[in-house]
């Protein structure tokens, strides 16, 4: 498939793609992502596996954006590709967030850091698109970072230096939501961020969501790679999430593994 635009933001790259065959993406479901040139060990060694990718955002008549942060070998291929290179790409994979019931008498709370923030704007979009008033609380490291959320003038930014938005993580703006009335939260980001998340909300039993991270090789439920406990016993995140309600996670450690005891 063809890459028909390219742009940066903040640190981040976006990757467009035209797909006019595509099924409708759900916010919070991936696809595996790899180049078709240059995928692979120098000197022509061994191509290496897809990568999982979150979708971003739709344009509504085929284009699919994709936001990619270039942090090995795989993903900073990806962010090199300009427009007219081709992607090979498989899905849309997984389960994606739920839709909220339009009896429910909560507000979406979406809490997004670093590059979790790909399948959280994408949920945001289409709560936009439906009138669906919510919280976006979107947590940087830094402004270079934080630059990505320029696009979203109404989000709330913080970042861990204070250069923009209030200074501190999400935890500070997520308290202030939380307080101001009934809840369901959103969330993606680095495991300590949605660890912190997941645990205040089990305190106050609010409803929460989380679009989880574990090494994908296959991406659609053969390789038991992405496998993670939970309290309802050992699930693959690329088939049975990546979104996980939090009422079956009884924690996430520092190293993305997901506690299930
Ligand atoms: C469902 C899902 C959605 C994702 N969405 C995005 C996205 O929208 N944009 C984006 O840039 N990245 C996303 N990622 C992460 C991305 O797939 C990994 O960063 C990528 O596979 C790393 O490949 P690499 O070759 O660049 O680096 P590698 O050298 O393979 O990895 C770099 C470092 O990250 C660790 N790592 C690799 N994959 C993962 C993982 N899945 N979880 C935790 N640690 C990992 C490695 O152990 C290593 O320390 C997503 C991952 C999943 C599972
Ligand atoms: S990535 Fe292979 S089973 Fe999930």
């Amino acid at each position: 498939m063809s890459i028909v635009e390219t742009r940066s933001l903040g640190l981040y790259q976006v990757i467009k793609v035209q797909d006019d065959q595509a099924p409708e993406v759900r916010p919070g479901q991936f696809h595996m992502l790899s180049a078709t040139v240059g995928w692979g060990g120098e000197g022509g060694g061994r191509p290496w596996l897809a990568r999982a990718i979150s979708f971003l955002s739709s344009d509504g008549n085929g284009g699919i954006e994709f936001l990619v942060d270039g942090i090995g070998p795989g993903t900073r291929q990806l962010a090199l590709l300009k427009q007219g290179d081709q992607l090979d790409l498989v899905g849309p994979l997984g389960n994606g967030f739920p839709e909220l019931a339009a009896s429910e008498e909560t507000t979406p709370c979406l809490v997004a850091g670093g590059i979790g923030i790909a399948p959280i704007l994408a949920l945001s979009q289409q709560l936009a698109l439906a009138g669906t008033e919510h919280d976006l609380i979107l947590g940087f490291r830094n402004a270079e970072f934080a630059d990505a959320a320029a696009a979203w003038p109404d989000a709330t930014v913080a970042t861990d230096d204070g250069s923009v938005g209030e200074q501190g993580t999400v935890m500070a703006p997520l308290a202030r939501a939380l307080d101001a009335g009934p809840r369901t939260v959103y969330a993606c980001g680095p495991p300590l961020m949605l660890e912190a998340v997941r645990s205040r909300c089990e305190e106050s039993d609010t409803p929460a969501w989380f679009a989880l991270e574990a090494p994908m090789a296959c991406g659609f439920g053969a390789c038991f790679g992405c496998a993670v406990e939970t309290k309802n016993g050992i699930v693959r995140l690329c088939v049975d999430g990546p979104v996980i309600s939090g009422s079956v996670l009884a924690g996430i450690t520092s190293t993305g593994r997901v506690d299930g005891q």
